[in-house]
């Protein structure tokens, strides 16, 4: 039974002159297949960066979506950072996916509570389940693994797209309580580190100083200096720069050699590099 509590009736949305917006963040591009996809099935929408998006100025469009994934259990600090700056006036309807490996946990109830502190009442918020890019506890699964969570995933865009087409008002998805409880507490012990995480990142002899590491990192925080890659503790951990080196040459901590690097198969490196 869906725990839907109304539906909202709102005007029209067609006009071409006003479009909605999607924002996403994304280290392998699971969340920007997302945007992309919802971006398709509601129409009328534009899809933005929030790693280029300058928050200069305020915008009025009718519905916005924030795509990202779920980073230790909760809302990774770029994006919290994204919606704390974002000028924005309450849109007739305001909703949030967080895409994860299996456990949203809180991340949600996060996003209701801080969209609240802005006096934005959430419409709707889901999780998503896709591939794991967490690398250093393992890999994405199989090909046939992958396959599953992404055929599950397009399933549940559907669900989610009819929902904002049709402005239905939700309570936010959450992970049980054991996973809300004890994860909770870990994603706020690690947050103020999670920028000095960088240092268990190394390179073997296969990089051929190609810089796409340099050039993804949404946070500049690789550097090559004496022909070296140096990480300044300043790191997302969205691990964009280790999935994505054509080499694999970029390894984290000891178990990552092992493991073959996962981006989604739609997405390519010229949709994170301009
Ligand atoms: C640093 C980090 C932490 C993560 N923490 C979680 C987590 O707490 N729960 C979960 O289910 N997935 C977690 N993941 C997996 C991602 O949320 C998931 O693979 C997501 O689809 C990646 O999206 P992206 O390709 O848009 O970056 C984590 C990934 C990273 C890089």
């Amino acid at each position: 039974m869906e725990d839907t509590i109304k539906v909202n009736k709102l005007p029209e949305t067609n006009n071409p002159e006003v479009k909605n917006i999607i924002f996403y963040y994304t280290g392998t591009g699971n969340s920007l297949w997302i945007a992309r996809t919802l971006a398709e099935k509601i129409g009328n929408t534009e899809l933005k960066s929030i790693m280029e998006w300058d928050n200069k100025t305020t915008i009025y469009p009718p519905v916005v979506g924030i795509i990202f994934p779920v980073h230790i259990w909760g809302i990774p600090h770029r994006v919290l950072k994204f919606i704390n700056e974002l000028g924005i006036k309450s849109p007739e309807y305001i909703f949030a996916v967080a895409n994860n490996a299996g456990q949203v946990s809180n991340t949600l109830v996060q996003m209701k509570k801080v969209m609240r502190g802005k006096d934005i009442k959430l419409s709707g918020g889901w999780s998503v389940v896709m591939p794991s890019n967490y690398i250093p506890w393992g890999g994405p699964g199989t090909a046939d693994q992958q396959n599953s969570r992404f055929q599950q995933a397009e399933k549940t865009l559907s669900n989610i797209a009819e929902k904002v087409t049709n402005r239905v008002i939700m309570p936010v998805e959450k992970g049980p309580i054991w996973q809300r409880l004890l994860f909770t507490g870990l994603y706020k012990l690690a947050f103020p580190y999670v920028a000095k995480m960088d240092n268990r990142f190394w390179v073997t002899e296969d990089c051929n100083h190609c810089n796409i590491c340099i050039k993804i990192c949404p946070s500049k925080n690789i550097k090559l200096e004496d022909n070296q890659l140096l990480w300044s503790n300043n790191c997302e951990q969205c691990l964009s720069c280790i999935q994505w080196c054509p080499k694999e040459a970029i390894q984290y901590g000891k178990r990552t050699i092992a493991y073959h690097r996962y981006h989604h198969p739609q997405i390519k490196l010229s949709d994170l590099i301009k």
